[in-house]
């Protein structure tokens, strides 16, 4: 029976993703170095799906670590590649960090398809890719350019896929573009659990929400938008991990790009009041000045994972609140908890 490799697989969206799969009865292995997450997510992952999940502590830039997982997995058919780093303004800080760790890591994905005859890459893009840009929706042929090295990572990792797939006609690569991943599978059990103080809108929410930090600061209310506040793509991980499975299964030979969003775009002020009536609690927020780098709207059209990969988010703004709210209840402290 064929496997999915899933790089980064412990993470928010990995670990989402494998549960995703393993529902459709494919089997997941996972290559993650914990840098970001905690194994107690997969543990949660076999819990859930009441399977086992193979799993290899290793970092994705290794070859031989990376060479081994695959000697040791004749089944694998594809690569789900979500490892990287991912904060934005860290990246400004360090860039160097983020280039070696992501395109690395992408690189060796890479080679290693080609060694071992691996035909199916699916990479975990972002709507960062479509920098500036102000025409929404945002299609996947509008202008593409990057605000930040993280962005640069992404752009150049697609610029590669394509290189490769110029050069193997075998290449199926898939690249997903998504907009604003949020909330937690519905049982509570799998979350995003971000070191420090989160930099994103819905996990500063929750963590509002149960107390752990005192008021939203919201970053402007002189966008050009309806309220004010800026606008994005909110899509429920769990529609998000779904479409990693339609493309898996919908692959197809060359490049094809989709858009993972929902289509519809949710303001600064609509996300908080969306919150307080899902979960039922206050959000104390002050407005503050804008955040640099920030776009006032930015949402997708995704029509073409609609009519291709036969995917389309099923959840709104409502269930991502009350499922992220959820998570965060019970799990204050993020996967530290089980840890107590
Ligand atoms: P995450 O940090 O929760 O998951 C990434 C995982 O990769 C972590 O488990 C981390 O430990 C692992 N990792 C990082 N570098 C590694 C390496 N060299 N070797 C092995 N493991 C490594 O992030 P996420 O939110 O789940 O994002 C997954 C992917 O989706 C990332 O590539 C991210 O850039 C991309 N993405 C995320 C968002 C978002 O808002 N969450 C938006 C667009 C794109
Ligand atoms: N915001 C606040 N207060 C906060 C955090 C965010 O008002 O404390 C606002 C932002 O100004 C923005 C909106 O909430 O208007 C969303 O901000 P996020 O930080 O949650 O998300 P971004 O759209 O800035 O960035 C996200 C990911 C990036 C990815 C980008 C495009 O974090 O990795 O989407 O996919 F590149």
């Amino acid at each position: 029976m064929a496997s999915v490799l899933l790089t980064g697989g412990a993470g928010y969206i990995g670990s989402h993703t494998a549960l995703a799969f393993l529902e459709q009865g494919i089997d997941v292995v996972v290559a993650d170095n914990f840098c970001n997450s905690q194994p107690e997510a997969i543990r949660r992952v076999e819990r859930l799906a009441q399977k086992e999940i193979k799993v290899y502590e290793a970092d994705v830039c290794d070859r031989a670590a990376m060479r081994r997982i695959f000697e040791e997995n004749p089944t694998i058919d594809a690569v789900v590649h979500f490892a990287g780093l991912k904060a934005v303004g860290e990246s400004v800080k360090i860039p160097l960090e983020y280039y070696r760790n992501n395109i690395d890591s992408a690189l060796v994905v890479c080679e290693m398809t080609e060694a071992f005859g691996v035909h199916k890459i699916v990479f975990s893009s972002s709507a960062t890719v479509y920098g500036a840009s102000t025409e929404v929706p945002l299609t996947e042929d509008s202008t593409t350019g990057c605000t930040s090295p993280y962005g640069w990572t992404k752009y150049m990792i697609e610029q590669i896929l394509r290189d490769y797939a110029n050069a193997n006609k075998q290449l199926e690569a898939t690249l997903l573009r998504y907009f604003n991943p949020v909330g937690a599978h519905p049982s509570g059990m799998i979350g995003e659990d971000p070191k420090g103080i989160p930099n994103n809108l819905m996990p500063y929410v929750c963590q509002v929400a149960v107390g752990r930090l005192a008021k939203l600061n919201v970053y402007g209310n002189d966008y050009p938008t309806s309220d004010g506040t800026g606008v994005r793509d909110y899509i429920h991980v769990v529609d998000l991990a779904q479409g990693h499975v339609a493309a898996y299964l919908k692959s197809k030979v060359g490049v094809n790009v989709y858009n993972l969003g929902t289509g519809r775009g949710s303001s600064v002020l609509e996300v908080i009041h969306a919150f307080e009536e899902a979960a039922g609690v206050k959000i104390p927020y002050e407005i503050t000045a804008r955040r640099p780098g920030d776009v006032a709207i930015c949402y997708a059209d995704p029509k073409r994972a609609n009519e291709e990969l036969g995917w389309r988010a099923q959840y709104d703004l409502r269930d991502m609140c009350r499922d992220g709210y959820n998570w965060q209840r019970k799990n204050p402290n993020g996967y530290l908890d089980a840890q107590n």
